[in-house]
């Protein structure tokens, strides 16, 4: 187009680039379970990023309040963003009924499902939550096929394995379906911060592998704070990267799992999505299809631009004791990997 020509003229570059990118995008957003614990508040994020023009909140009739209500509450707030609010029952079919909620939408992200319950881990979800996400996966398919869905529903080192099967059986690319992990990263970050003292903008932790217990890992010596940390006190700090969402589940007693951490977290890597499809660079931490190991998905670095995934970072230099939590990580993600290809062969 002609503003792409203009952004690689030299001659005009500078100031094209400056005009592309204080021009808000125009961008139809969904949340998926929106009226929920996660999905209220991310819904009210999205809603403030200035490049969503229009909010769909999802959600069952079921919900404990209204989707329409949250949608009723969150057009009052002063932005340009046009909110609506869509209720289906519990038995009806994504794909039947959520075409115009989901028709033109650029970003998809789904904090629908059953969240953790004290006792449980994240693999006794799969099957319910799996059942939730093929659903409304397969409605995205089918009405907006070129959209990212952002899947945040666990257990997610599963789930999105399970997904992108079926979006490539259906011949979409799976490039679009993107696990959401960046609470991992928010949760090292804070950590890294608390620690150190030093300024949180100055501390930024990839965190690579899966959204699970020991898959979880924080790459604390990639970061120039977190790599000041004494070696002696880094199990202890990614322990407690891979225990928070467990931490928050019993202080929550029963109650929920992580809600307004991960509506923040949730919301960031929505933004940086958005971000990229209106021409901007930015790079996250998240689960996707990979290659840079030997397992098929894999979080590390990635940089979204205007075809959503447009880059997955290698992983980089790691020390020994991160080598050595890298070699123990793999046959344990492997095996959730397996887990969502299985769920997909049975429910195809
Ligand atoms: P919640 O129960 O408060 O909200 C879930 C919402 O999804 C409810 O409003 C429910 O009505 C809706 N829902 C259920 N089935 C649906 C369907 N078929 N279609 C549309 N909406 C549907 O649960 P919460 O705490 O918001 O958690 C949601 C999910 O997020 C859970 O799977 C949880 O495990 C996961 N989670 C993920 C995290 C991450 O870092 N990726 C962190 C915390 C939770």
């Amino acid at each position: 187009c002609l503003l792409d020509l203009l952004v690689s003229s030299r001659f005009a570059s500078r100031f094209v680039r400056q005009f592309c990118t204080a021009m808000a995008g125009n961008f139809k957003v969904c949340v998926v379970g929106g009226a929920g614990g996660i999905g209220q508040p991310l819904s009210m994020l999205m809603a403030m990023d200035p490049n969503v023009s229009e909010l769909c909140v999802y959600d069952l009739t079921m919900a404990m309040v209204p989707a329409e209500g949250v949608a009723a509450d969150l057009s009052h707030l002063n932005m340009k963003c046009k909110v609506k609010g869509y209720a289906f029952d519990k038995d009806d079919k994504a794909i039947d009924k959520a075409g115009d909620c989901l028709t033109g939408c650029h970003l998809v992200l789904v904090p629908a499902g059953v969240p953790r319950k004290p006792g449980q881990d994240r693999k006794d979800l799969l099957n319910i939550n799996a059942g939730i996400a093929k659903n409304i996966v397969e409605a995205c398919a089918k009405f907006c096929p070129e959209a990212v869905v952002g899947l945040i529903v666990n257990p997610v080192n599963s789930v999105v394995p399970a997904m992108c099967e079926m979006w490539k059986k259906k011949g979409l690319n799976p490039a679009k379906i993107v696990g959401i992990t960046t609470l991992d990263v928010v949760r090292a970050d804070k950590f890294v911060h608390e620690m150190t003292g030093a300024p949180m903008s100055d501390v930024s932790v990839p965190v690579i592998g899966g959204h699970a217990g020991t898959t979880i890992l924080p790459l604390f010596s990639q970061c120039q704070v977190g790599m000041t940390i004494p070696a002696d006190k880094i199990p202890d700090l990614d322990k407690k990267v891979q225990d928070a969402g467990t931490v928050v589940v019993a202080a929550k007693n029963g109650k929920g799992s992580a809600t307004l951490s991960m509506a923040y977290a949730g919301a960031r890597l929505g933004k940086a999505v958005l971000a990229g499809l209106n021409g901007e660079v930015v790079t996250e931490c998240a689960y996707v299809e990979s290659k840079i190991t030997d397992l098929p998905y894999f979080a590390s670095k990635v940089t979204f631009g205007k075809q959503g995934v447009e880059t997955v970072h290698p992983l980089g230099d790691l020390n020994d004791y991160e080598q050595g939590r890298l070699k123990a990580l793999l046959p344990v993600l492997k095996e959730e990997i397996e887990a969502g290809l299985d769920y997909a062969k049975e429910n195809d």
